[in-house]
């Protein structure tokens, strides 16, 4: 089989001179972890968003973990969010012992629809975890709405939409949380990375506490500076000043929290990717523009409606197919771009509540229509990454006119 002509890059944009030098900077400090570059990145990154708080962390999947943790959400308590996202954003939830509750979407922007959110709250809702779904920003202002009638914590999971705006404000502070990825494959990238953000102190004091290992409770000293027959040893207290072996705890334990952090060549590199973030996520813009213009005309093709109090940022480019307009099922269409064309096609994401997991829950088929007809009948998502050349942008369009009209030839 040939190679793609369009591949599905593990890399979101090709790293450079800046890039490499602050990764090689940093291997040659005395630290590569909890250092000074680690804060660094944490000012840097809430001065960027314009929010209080951002704590650095190993993953966005760490950064939903805390979240979960500080807001106290556990066993009976049920939490709403989207089906169409990626499973890690109900994970900590799962785990935790939360009741999921999903809410339909909006068919074009593929976010969470505030409407239905509304319908699902009830005694025990304690909060709404959001999704930024591809870049574009989840209509707030009803959700803010809901959450503050009914007392709700808000969690925005902005994998997707790192420098992305609504109506003006960075998403990631408009929730009480927000939960970033620097994941390869993100806007922008450290490897893997990811940060929390908030507003709040209290719980920015909390995530802090419970993002690195440590010890809690009350210390008193120890009656017995012996331990058999050896003393205390002498110079181990600088180093361990919040485990001081040589006291006993009145109440409290060892080992508080978890080791959620970020390591200094991430930050290095989240240092200088963050300098790129508005250019590259410009230059998804252009290319889905360009992609958008391209497509438009085609039967059968759609292009996703850019909301005017958000601009998208397209770490996914969605586009819809109309099976009953062409006359063949999605899957004939997804077959003739991946298998003539050669463009390696990833759909994000199959609806959650299907999900075997889910379904053993009582999670079903029928849950969320619009998710379901979308995501089965009519989402194709095209590879877009900041590297992309005119030549593939060109293939992707032509390569789309030809398969429909094959497969409207075929009929
Ligand atoms: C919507 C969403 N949330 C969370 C994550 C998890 O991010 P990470 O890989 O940084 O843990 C992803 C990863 O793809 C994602 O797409």
């Amino acid at each position: 089989m040939t190679a793609f002509v369009v591949p599905y890059s593990g890399v979101s944009n090709r790293l450079g001179s800046s890039e490499i030098e602050a990764v090689v900077d940093a291997l040659r400090q005395d630290t590569l972890a909890m250092g000074p570059l680690g804060r660094r990145f944490e000012q840097r990154f809430a001065t960027y968003l314009g929010v209080r708080h951002a704590q650095a962390t190993s993953s966005c999947t760490t950064a939903l973990f805390l979240a979960a943790q500080i807001l106290g959400l556990g066993e009976g308590d049920e939490v709403i969010t989207t089906p169409q996202t990626f499973w890690v954003t109900p994970w900590p939830l799962q785990t935790r012992g939360c009741r999921i509750r999903f809410a339909d979407i909006d068919p074009d922007s593929l976010n969470i629809d505030p409407a239905c959110v509304e319908r699902l709250v009830g005694p025990r809702t304690r909060s709404i975890w959001v999704v930024h779904h591809g870049g574009q920003a989840v209509d707030m202002d009803p959700i803010m709405d809901i959450a503050r009638r009914h007392g709700l914590s808000v969690v925005e999971d902005c994998a997707h939409a790192p420098g992305a705006c609504y109506k003006g404000r960075r998403v990631g502070t408009i929730g009480d949380i927000g939960c970033f990825s620097f994941h390869s494959l993100k806007n922008m990238t450290t490897g893997e990375g990811g940060a929390l953000v908030t507003d709040d102190d209290e719980l920015a004091e909390q995530a802090r506490a419970l993002g690195t290992i440590h010890t809690w409770g009350r210390m008193v000293e120890r009656a017995e500076k012996r331990i058999g027959p050896h003393t205390l040893p002498a110079y181990y207290r600088d180093a361990h000043t919040r485990s001081a072996f040589d006291k006993d705890f009145a109440d409290g334990r060892y080992a508080v929290g978890n080791n959620y952090r970020m390591s200094e060549v991430a930050a290095a590199l989240g240092l200088a990717q963050l300098d790129k973030l508005d250019a590259l996520n410009e230059r998804r813009r252009e290319i889905a523009h360009r992609l958008d213009e391209g497509l438009a005309a085609i039967p059968g093709i759609s292009v996703q409606r850019e909301r005017r109090h958000s601009p998208h940022i397209h770490h996914l480019y969605t586009l819809f197919y109309d099976p009953d307009v062409v006359g063949a099922p999605k899957d004939d269409f997804l077959r003739l771009l991946q298998e003539v064309e050669r463009i390696e096609i990833v759909l994000r994401y199959f609806p959650l509540h299907l999900l075997p997991e889910f379904r053993a829950l009582g999670h079903g088929y029928g849950e969320c229509p619009v998710a379901e007809e979308t995501y089965f009948r009519r989402q194709v998502q095209l590879p877009i990454y900041a590297h992309l050349t005119d030549d593939q942008i060109t293939h992707m369009i032509g390569a789309v006119r030809r398969s429909v009209a094959t497969l409207q030839g075929t009929r």
